[in-house]
């Protein structure tokens, strides 16, 4: 089987670690000056490059290079081709020690950890113990944690991950260096899906690309699944072999099917017909989407989401820069329009209403009515 997308395309080097530029230049800094630190946590949202960031940590304590040449070491980037580089990337480096925490709650594990960390490391410079979904950890193993965290051996380091910082006790997050890795933006994500699919010669429709990075809600290992997975449909984007001619390529209508989702488009039209209190067209609109097959659910969340900002951009302006996060330059120039046409005490009234929709529709057999009985209700 091919490696999967976001294994193959894993950063290789600090630099290419996207969306997280402060955390990216303090630890870089560090490993220019040679003075990385022996604890660390890296917290936040799923699939933004903290077990990523952890494995390039171990590269940097250990890269036979770095360690060897002086001006190269100034770089504060792992060499990517020294033995132990190479091992930490196939990871089987007998020094570099994974622990997934959500497997039998870390206890063997820790107490290895303990017995293990104060011997010398077998063939590299540290040891480097990454414990994956720390807030697993017991309340034991947190103990048995402690001291180790506070004083390690010269010779080691221990990074602990989690998307759940809250869940770890103080007592642990004060004595490590903590970083946060935030969610990317929209366009962060579509840029590094764009290159991907150039590398692999996939061809896909920047409208899929966007719906694949929307759906992705910030996370670029989902972005990379999706594509992998969108990327195997049936003739999508793949040569066709005769006369050396392409198929199509991956269009919106395929990322739909397979995201689940619908293009913000549509989201923006059924939203453009609630302003305007059509309701004709409106329950129209919405039988078609549900004869295509749209998860209506999904259709109703983004939905929300879409009118509360057009809302919070009508009321305040200024909002327009956080909006670009998520959305596009022209989308965003859509949603003020459409605010600008819109009266807040309908946008108001109907998101009210479609939250409430969205919570009977998620348990009943028939999304679409309490959808619909919303929009009657509120628009006419
Ligand atoms: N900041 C980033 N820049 C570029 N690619 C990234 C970034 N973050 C994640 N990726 C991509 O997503 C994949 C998964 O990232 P990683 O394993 O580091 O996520 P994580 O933060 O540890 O997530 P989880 O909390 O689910 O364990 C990587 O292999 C890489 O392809
Ligand atoms: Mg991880
Ligand atoms: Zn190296």
């Amino acid at each position: 089987m091919a490696q999967a997308l976001y294994r193959k395309y894993r950063p290789q080097k600090l630099d290419d670690v996207l969306g997280q530029e402060t955390n990216v230049e303090i630890l870089k800094n560090a490993a220019k000056a040679g003075r990385l630190g022996q604890a660390y946590i890296f917290y936040g949202a799923r699939g933004t490059g903290k077990t990523t960031t952890a494995r390039l940590i171990a590269k940097l304590l250990n890269c036979e290079k770095r360690r060897d040449d002086p001006e190269f070491a100034k770089l504060g980037e792992p060499c990517n081709e020294c033995r132990e580089c190479l091992a930490i990337d196939a990871q089987n480096s007998f020094d570099v020690v994974e622990i997934d925490a959500a497997s039998n709650r870390g206890i063997d594990e820790i107490r290895n950890l303990k017995e293990n960390i104060r011997t010398s490391p077998a063939s590299a410079d540290h040891k480097v113990y990454i414990i994956d979904e720390a807030h697993m950890l017991t309340g034991a193993a947190f103990n048995a944690l402690l001291k180790t965290l506070e004083e390690p051996p010269k010779h080691a380091a221990i990074i602990l991950a989690t998307t759940e910082f809250e869940k770890l006790p103080s007592t642990i997050t004060s004595r490590a260096q903590r970083f946060i890795f935030k969610k990317l933006p929209k366009a962060t994500i579509m840029e590094k899906l764009t290159s991907i699919a150039a590398k692999e010669k996939i061809k896909i429709d920047e409208a899929a690309i966007e719906l694949i990075a929307a759906a992705a809600e910030g996370s670029f290992r989902d972005a990379e699944s999706l594509l992998d997975q969108i990327s195997s449909l049936e003739g999508a984007g793949t040569d066709d072999g005769k006369d050396g001619a392409k198929s199509k390529g991956i269009s919106l209508a395929d990322a739909e099917r397979v995201t689940g989702r619908t293009g913000l488009k549509k989201v923006h039209e059924f939203a453009d017909l609630i302003v305007k209190k059509d309701i004709k067209d409106a329950l129209g609109y919405l039988n078609e989407l549900n004869e295509d097959g749209h998860n209506l659910v999904q259709f109703n969340k983004d939905l929300i989401h879409y009118l509360r900002k057009v809302l919070s951009l009508k009321v305040n302006p200024s909002l327009k820069a956080v909006m670009e996060r998520d959305l596009t330059r022209d989308e965003v120039a859509a949603a003020i329009a459409l605010g600008v046409a819109a009266d807040i005490a309908v946008l108001v009234k109907m998101i009210k209403a479609l939250i409430r929709a969205y919570a009977e529709m998620r348990y009943s057999p028939f999304a679409i009515v309490p959808l619909e009985v919303a929009l009657v209700e509120n628009l006419s």
